[in-house]
């Protein structure tokens, strides 16, 4: 932490303000808040974010944004973050395990298909325990629809609960048990309701903060991206802007703070050459804003997905409900092959 400040990939007239303002090392700048930073060195609120972030990223990190890191060095490490299984075989097999952490990942649909089952799903997911192959963390879901039921949530963390304690059998599985409950699941899963692309906006720069003090979250959902900016813009140049500055924060925070991002879209009609096609919402330049795509659809009566990165066509296949009591993804899955 002695590393001095004008070290850091920080832009050169930042520099020259903290410098002027005493900051000479790292040291220096750890402990502090951007609040802070940004009243004691001159800056702005957004530039004291991305100082304190150069500051905080770990070494791995600093190595590969100077370009010092090896493929092999980079493989360990996503190794070592994981993935956030699904409860789905055949979609953790075409994810390579299930979401990645440390990633960005857009998962669209039309309506009811099944986009915030799977972002529930995931926030219960993420909290199984080390012992069971899980990651142990927690979720922050920002909810822009209002369309998180905490019923669903309930259903889904009671099967995961169950699931579990099916699979349990050493004593240190048993042991983990106890701290995975239905209530510690919940009290687990941070909520935050946006009604609109400016609270939106504002929650994606107070995310920095709210990770270094919660370190243990390992997801961050916002469902929907689409909700908020698909509306209130005439000026679609603004809107586009805004959706890039967004998508660079979230990768930011993905890689800095190892967290899995998944942000969930709409789907809209395009008209090509005299045929309609339904695509995700937000034009094309959205489409290159996040690491993966996952597209969810209707295959008969059966939900399915594709995922768009340079593998077309990988999917998994999930039964439909006919309106059954429980909304459990994984007690609702049949194991059928990907498309
Ligand atoms: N895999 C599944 N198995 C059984 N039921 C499911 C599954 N996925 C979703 N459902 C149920 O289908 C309904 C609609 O799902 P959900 O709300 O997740 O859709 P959505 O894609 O988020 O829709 P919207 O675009 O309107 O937000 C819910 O009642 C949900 O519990
Ligand atoms: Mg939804």
């Amino acid at each position: 932490m002695q590393r001095d400040v004008s070290s850091y990939a920080i832009a050169p007239s930042v520099k020259v303000k903290l410098l002027n303002a005493g900051f000479l090392s790292a040291a220096d700048l750890c402990d502090l808040r951007p609040l802070q930073l940004s009243k004691e060195a001159c800056i702005s609120q957004e530039e004291a974010v991305e100082v304190l972030q150069a500051v905080r990223c770990e070494p791995g990190q600093e190595r590969a944004a100077a370009g010092r890191l090896t493929a092999l060095e980079l493989l360990g490490r996503e190794q070592e973050l994981g993935t956030i299984v699904t409860f789905c075989s055949a979609l953790d097999m075409a994810l390579g395990g299930g979401m990645p952490v440390g990633k960005t990942t857009e998962v669209c649909g039309a309506p009811g298909v099944g986009k915030t089952q799977l972002c529930i799903q995931l926030s219960v997911d993420v909290q199984i325990p080390a012992c069971f192959g899980g990651l142990g963390g927690k979720s922050l879901y920002i909810d822009t629809e209002g369309s998180f039921l905490v019923q669903r949530a309930v259903d889904l963390a009671q099967a995961a609960v169950e699931h579990c304690g099916l699979l349990a059998e050493d004593s240190e599985q048993q042991e983990a048990l106890k701290g995975f409950t239905v209530e510690t699941i919940l009290s687990n899963l941070f909520l935050v309701r946006c009604h609109d692309y400016v609270e939106l906006l504002a929650e994606t720069y107070l995310l920095a903060d709210f990770l270094a003090q919660h370190p243990g979250v390992r997801l961050v959902v916002i469902d929907s991206i689409a909700f908020s900016f698909r509306h209130d813009f005439e000026d679609l140049s603004q809107r586009t802007r805004l959706l890039n500055g967004l998508a660079q924060r979230l990768i930011q925070m993905a890689t800095n703070h190892n967290v899995a991002v998944i942000l969930t879209n709409q789907m809209t009609t395009k008209i090509w050459s005299g045929q309609s096609k339904l695509v995700p919402a937000l034009g094309e330049s959205w489409g290159h804003a996040a690491t993966q795509r996952l597209i969810l659809h209707w295959d008969g009566t059966h939900r399915a997905m594709t995922e768009h990165i340079s593998r077309l066509c990988k999917g998994y296949l999930t039964k439909e409900s006919d309106g059954a009591a429980s909304d459990d993804l994984a007690s609702t899955i049949t194991r059928s092959q990907p498309s």
